[in-house]
C-alpha cells in the first residue's frame, strides 16, 4: 500500500494532466508535517521534469508508437523522480509504491504493474547514472509552447537571449518572501532580504513561521509585490479602492501605508472574499468589503478614489516558479477572455478616479498583451491620463523613475510583473 504522501502527489499529478485543474492551494493539508516536505519536493520535481521524464520512459516501450495509460505515466514519474532526484529515499521505497501505485483503479492501471516494476527496478540498479542521463536531456522537453512564449516576452525587453538561464531559475524551488505587519520580534529565521528593505526571507533550515502568520504578525509576500507597493506617491489619498482585492495582500500593504483613508476592497469571488475578511481582520486593516463583479459595481454611480489599485486576473505567467504546473496548462488558457476582462476592469475604473489621483494597474504576467499593450492603447485612446513615474529606476526598463513596473527576470528574484501607473 503506497503512503499517502505518494498517494496525495499521484492525485495531484492525475488533476493536472488529467483534468487540466490547477494544484489546490492546500493539496498537501491532509499530510503529516513530516511527510508534506518530501511530497511537496516529488510533486515539483514530477511537474517540473515531466516532459524529460516521460521522454526517458518511451524508448522503453515496445510498442512506442502507443501512449500510455496516465495511471502509469504518473505512477513510472512518481518512481523515476524518487530514484534520480531524491537520495533520502531507499531503492525498496521508490519501487515499490510506485508498483502499489500502479495497482490502484484509482491513480494507477493495473495491468502495467509489470511494465512499471520492470522499468524502475532497471532504473534502481544506477541511480546515478539514471539522473546523470535524465540532467543531460534537452531541458527544452519540459518546455510548453505556452512556456517558450512567456520566457522569449519576459526576455524581450533586453533584446533576447538568456532563455536557459532563466528556465535554470524557474526550476529551483521558490524561497517565499515575508512582510512583518507589527512591531513585535520575529521568529527564529527570518532574514532581513538583501534586495529590497522591508523584505525577510527564511534562512536555509528554519521553520516556517506558520504561527506568526496565523497570529496576524506578518504575511507572505513576493519581492515583485512588495517592490511593486514601495512607490513613491506625496498627493493626500483618503479614498483608495482595491477592484480585485483577495486574498486581501495588497490592500494590507495599502492600508498600513495609508492608515487615514477609507479603503474600499472588491472582490467578486465569495470564497475568495471570506478569506480576504479574515486575512483583513486577523490583520486590523479596516475595509468596506464589496462582494460583487467590479465592472457593473465601478460603472454604477459612487465616489471617485484618489488610489484605485487594479490587480487584474491574469495568466499568471509570471509565477512559473511556484506554479510549476501553469507550464503544462498555459497552452489551454483562455488568454482571449483574460485580456477582454483586463480591458474592460480598466475602461470601467478610469472614470472614477479622482483628479490628481493614482491608478496602477498590476498583473503577475510577462505576456506584453496582459500589461504594455493596454497602457499603449489606453495612452493613445485617451489622452487625458498621464503616466505617472512612480518607481526607481531598476524596478522598469529604462534609466530614471518609471511608470512601467516590469523588473528585469534575470536579476530580480521576484516573480514576472508587470504594473503601469496613470494619473489624470
Ligand atoms: C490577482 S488576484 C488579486 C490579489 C490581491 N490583490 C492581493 O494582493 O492579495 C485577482 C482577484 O480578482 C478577483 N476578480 C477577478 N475578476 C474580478 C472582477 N471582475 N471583479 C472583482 N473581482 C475580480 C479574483 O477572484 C481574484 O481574487
Amino acid at each position: 500500500m503506497a503512503t499517502p504522501s505518494r498517494i496525495a502527489v499521484a492525485r495531484t499529478l492525475h488533476l493536472v494532466f488529467g483534468e487540466g485543474a490547477r494544484v489546490p492551494d492546500a493539496w498537501d493539508a491532509g499530510l503529516p508535517a513530516a511527510d508534506a516536505g518530501l511530497a511537496n519536493a516529488l510533486l515539483g520535481q514530477c511537474l517540473r521534469r515531466w516532459g524529460t521524464l516521460q521522454a526517458a520512459i518511451r524508448p522503453q516501450l515496445k510498442d512506442q508508437s502507443r501512449g500510455l495509460p496516465l495511471g502509469t505515466q504518473v505512477s513510472l514519474a512518481i518512481g523515476l523522480a524518487q530514484l534520480a532526484w531524491l537520495p533520502g529515499v531507499s531503492d525498496h521505497a521508490a519501487v515499490n509504491e510506485a508498483v502499489d501505485l500502479a495497482t490502484s483503479r484509482e491513480v494507477g492501471f493495473p495491468p502495467h504493474k509489470g511494465l512499471v516494476n520492470a522499468i524502475l527496478r532497471r532504473a534502481a540498479k544506477d541511480r546515478e547514472a539514471l539522473a546523470a542521463g535524465l540532467d543531460a536531456m534537452d531541458p527544452a522537453l519540459d518546455r510548453s509552447p505556452f512556456t517558450r512564449r512567456v520566457l522569449q516576452a519576459a526576455l524581450a525587453p533586453r533584446g533576447g537571449g538568456g532563455v536557459e538561464a532563466l528556465w535554470r531559475r524557474l526550476q529551483a524551488p521558490p524561497h517565499p518572501h515575508f512582510r512583518p505587519l507589527r512591531a513585535e520580534p520575529l521568529p527564529p529565521g527570518l532574514e532581513p532580504s538583501e534586495i529590497l528593505p522591508g523584505a525577510f526571507h527564511l534562512a536555509a533550515n528554519a521553520e516556517f513561521p506558520a504561527q506568526w502568520l496565523a497570529a496576524g504578525a506578518g504575511m507572505v509576500q513576493d519581492l515583485s509585490s512588495q517592490a511593486l507597493l514601495s512607490f513613491r506617491w506625496e498627493p493626500p489619498v483618503t479614498r483608495i479602492l482595491d477592484a480585485c482585492s483577495a486574498p486581501g495582500g495588497k490592500a494590507t500593504a495599502l492600508g498600513r501605508r495609508f492608515p487615514e483613508a477609507r479603503i474600499t476592497a472588491v472582490e467578486r469571488n465569495p470564497a475568495r472574499a471570506r478569506r480576504l475578511r479574515d486575512n483583513l481582520q486577523l490583520r486590523g486593516v479596516q475595509a468596506d468589503i464589496v462582494v460583487e463583479d467590479a465592472c457593473p459595481w465601478l460603472l454604477r454611480d459612487g465616489p471617485s478614489f484618489d488610489l484605485i489599485m487594479l490587480d487584474a486576473p491574469c495568466s499568471g505567467s509570471g509565477t512559473l516558479q511556484k506554479h510549476p504546473e501553469l507550464n503544462w496548462l498555459g497552452d489551454a488558457l483562455d488568454l482571449a477572455r483574460l485580456l477582454l476582462a483586463q480591458r474592460t476592469l480598466l475602461e470601467a475604473a478610469l472614470p472614477r478616479l479622482a483628479p490628481g489621483g493614482l491608478l496602477i494597474y498590476a498583473v503577475c504576467s510577462w505576456l506584453p498583451e496582459e500589461g504594455q499593450a493596454h497602457l499603449e492603447r489606453l495612452l493613445a485612446g485617451q489622452p487625458r491620463f498621464r503616466p505617472a513615474a512612480i518607481w526607481p529606476a531598476p524596478m522598469g526598463t529604462e534609466d530614471g523613475p518609471t511608470s512601467l513596473f516590469r523588473p528585469d527576470p534575470l536579476t530580480w528574484a521576484g516573480e514576472g510583473f508587470q504594473a503601469f501607473a496613470l494619473t489624470v
